[in-house]
């Protein structure tokens, strides 16, 4: 039988994710010295880096059968595969924010606003039943309020450094964020019980 490919979210994920691998007793050896190399031995698993909304795609498609990857990524790109697990790792929110001091809600003139994620904040505002202009852009999107592109941003928020330092404040939580697995519908039910172990062992060696 073909290994389990576990696509696993490149960058902030990654350590929690190889230290709750570690905890499981799995050989991470590769993985820690990957180099340049995307597909890893993990003892009997393959690990495959992947970008946030790639490891969706992958699951989605049947390629990988396990993946690890926010929540907020989730969120954008709902739909064709089964949540199984909170890792409760990588835990940030979505919130609405904009330049300091000003009254987002005040005023009748409707808003701009720019998103990694246009389908979350599309979501949002219309639960308000607010009519906005929703922009997409694909990274650093605290320049967007501060070049008058947007009247605020939609964005994820850790430390709120980003914020603090470029002059924006929250106006408004959106949702909480974590990691978490994902799997394939078909893998869930054609290898059941190998995928069950993986997650109750992965649950087991939550680091919180
Ligand atoms: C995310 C997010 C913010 C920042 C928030 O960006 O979009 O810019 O992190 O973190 P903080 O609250 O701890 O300052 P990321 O670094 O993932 O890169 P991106 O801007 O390319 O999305």
């Amino acid at each position: 039988m073909k290994p389990l490919k576990i696509a696993l979210t490149k960058g902030r994920l990654e350590k929690d994710a190889i230290t709750m691998f570690d905890k499981m007793g799995l050989d991470t050896a590769a993985l820690k010295e990957k180099g340049r190399r995307l597909i890893l031995p993990v003892s009997q698993y393959e690990a495959v880096l992947a970008k946030a909304a790639d490891v969706i795609t992958y699951i989605e498609h049947g390629v990988c059968d396990i993946g690890i990857v926010g929540k907020d990524t989730i969120l954008e790109y709902p739909g064709g595969y089964y949540e199984l697990l909170d890792l409760g790792i990588g835990k940030c929110r979505f919130a609405l924010a904009g330049p300091k001091g000003v009254d987002f809600y005040g005023g009748y003139s409707s808003k701009t606003i720019a998103t990694k994620y246009p389908h979350v904040a599309e979501r949002f505002f219309s639960k308000k039943g607010m009519d906005v202009r929703i922009i997409k852009i694909e990274g650093s999107v605290e320049l967007a309020p501060l070049l008058k592109l947007a009247d605020a941003i939609v964005d994820i928020v850790e430390t709120g450094k980003t914020l603090y330092e470029n002059g924006l404040e929250i106006i408004e939580d959106v949702e909480p964020i974590s990691a978490r697995v994902i799997v394939n519908m078909a893998s869930l039910k054609m290898r059941k019980s190998e995928i069950e172990d993986f997650v109750a062992r992965l649950d087991e060696a939550k680091l919180c």
